[in-house]
């Protein structure tokens, strides 16, 4: 078999990077590990910034998402026991929109799907080869149990963080871990609140996210070490209450539908290319969640990805692809820095003494009272424009 673009995970960066070739007329596959059921089950990320959803509404994809997404112009950080809104839109003109990740990969499949074009789910062992040749190929076995080669001009590695692709490519990696973890949950209760909640209190970090109107997200700062089985449904609404707790706030409470926990890193790897391999997406770095930007990073990086293979394949110019890791790792460094920033505002680090706590509720109340300072947020929250 043959493609211009080897495709390697159906993720974000990978849905949407088959999804902008094709619009160009470039034609892909598509392997994936998981089933199409799991894929589109999958619990993750909850806010798109405005540029990717702009970057979806142009690559028409986001019917649905301008039907059921729901805009935000503010969120809150919440301190002291009180809440300070931070005034997303005022600030910046611009709004973010919470839509599950899971969402947007289903309407990227379907896109895929009923323009006619497979992706081959539950394929296994598969291996990129050759990337450092102009005629890299990857081996797989695909769901029947049979063995094959996918000739490609290009590979593209969107397998996220514990996929091959990150393997193949000889880089230099940066990691910084985190002394903690998040417990996040998926309840049947209305939000408690019209807009995210970002929690600082001495029991740890708590965020009050949503999905729909009538489901909740939240999540829990534990230790890195936690188990979720040490975690009732009880125990988690009863540490929420006790985090999230503000005057006039009452938390509403239902069924827990789904729980489970994430720990937190940061990884960046430096160059996001080798060869005739391009990395994209978590493949290529990772951000603590407290900025909620991994997922947009993802769509960025394939918006990149997809231009510079374009005049490749349309005009044999490669400045595009040979800026590709530079053009990426721009964005990728101040997310990094924007999500550090936000977690190391927001957590109890194991260990941290009062002066630390009282450094973090001083910038809280700068960031909260400053306009400066909301606005660095707020932009940055937002999303960068992309040019
Ligand atoms: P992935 O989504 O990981 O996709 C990679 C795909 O490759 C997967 O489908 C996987 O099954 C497949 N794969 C893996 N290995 C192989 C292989 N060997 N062969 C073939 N296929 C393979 N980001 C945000 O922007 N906003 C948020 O609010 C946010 N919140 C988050 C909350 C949590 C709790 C977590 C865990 C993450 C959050 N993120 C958020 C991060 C976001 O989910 C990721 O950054 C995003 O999924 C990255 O997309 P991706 O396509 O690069 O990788
Ligand atoms: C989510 O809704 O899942 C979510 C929101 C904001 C974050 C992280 C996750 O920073």
């Amino acid at each position: 078999m043959r493609t211009r673009v080897g495709i390697i995970g159906a993720g974000p960066a990978g849905l949407t990077l088959a999804h902008l070739l094709r619009l160009h007329g470039i034609d892909s596959v598509v392997l994936e590990a998981r089933s199409r059921e799991y894929v589109e089950r999958r619990v993750r990320a909850g806010v798109l910034e405005h540029p990717t959803v702009e970057l979806l509404r142009e690559a028409g994809v986001a019917e649905r998402l301008d039907r059921e997404g729901m805009p935000h112009h503010g969120l809150s950080l919440r301190f002291d026991g009180a809440d300070h809104r931070i005034a997303l839109t005022d600030l910046t003109g611009k709004s973010i929109t919470v839509y599950g990740q899971q969402e947007v990969v289903k309407d990227l499949i379907a896109a895929r799907l009923d323009a006619g074009e497979p992706i081959a789910f539950e394929v296994s062992d598969v291996r990129p080869h050759d990337v450092e040749t102009d005629r890299p190929y990857i081996t797989y076995v695909d769901a029947d149990g049979t063995r094959r080669r996918l000739d490609c001009e290009v590979i593209a590695g969107c397998d996220g963080s514990h996929g091959v692709s990150h393997t193949v490519a000889p880089s230099a990696t940066h990691a910084h871990d985190y002394p903690f973890a998040w417990l996040g949950v998926l309840a049947k209760a209305p939000p408690s609140h019209s807009e995210l909640i970002y929690t600082h209190h001495e029991r740890g970090f708590a965020l009050h996210s949503m999905r729909t109107p009538e489901i909740t997200r939240l999540y829990l700062q534990v230790p890195p070490e936690e188990r979720i089985e040490n975690w009732s449904d009880e125990r988690i609404w009863d540490e929420l209450g006790r985090r999230l707790t503000a005057d006039g706030f009452t938390l509403t409470t239902g069924p827990i539908l789904e729980k489970g926990i994430t720990t937190m890193r940061s990884v960046v790897t430096e160059p996001m290319r080798h060869g005739r391999l391009f990395l994209a997406g978590d493949a290529a770095h990772i951000v603590p969640p407290t900025g909620a930007k991994g997922m947009n990073l993802a769509i960025h990086d394939v918006s990149v990805l997809a231009e510079a293979l374009a005049r490749y394949f349309g005009e044999g110019r490669t400045d595009l692809l040979d800026a590709y890791s530079d053009t990426c790792l721009r964005r990728v460094w101040r997310a990094q820095h924007f999500s550090w920033w936000m977690t190391s505002m927001l957590h109890q680090a194991p260990g941290a003494d009062d002066f630390q706590r009282r450094l973090q509720l001083s910038q809280l109340r700068y960031t909260a009272t400053s306009t400066a300072a909301a606005t660095s947020l707020a932009e940055n929250y937002v999303g960068l424009p992309y040019k």
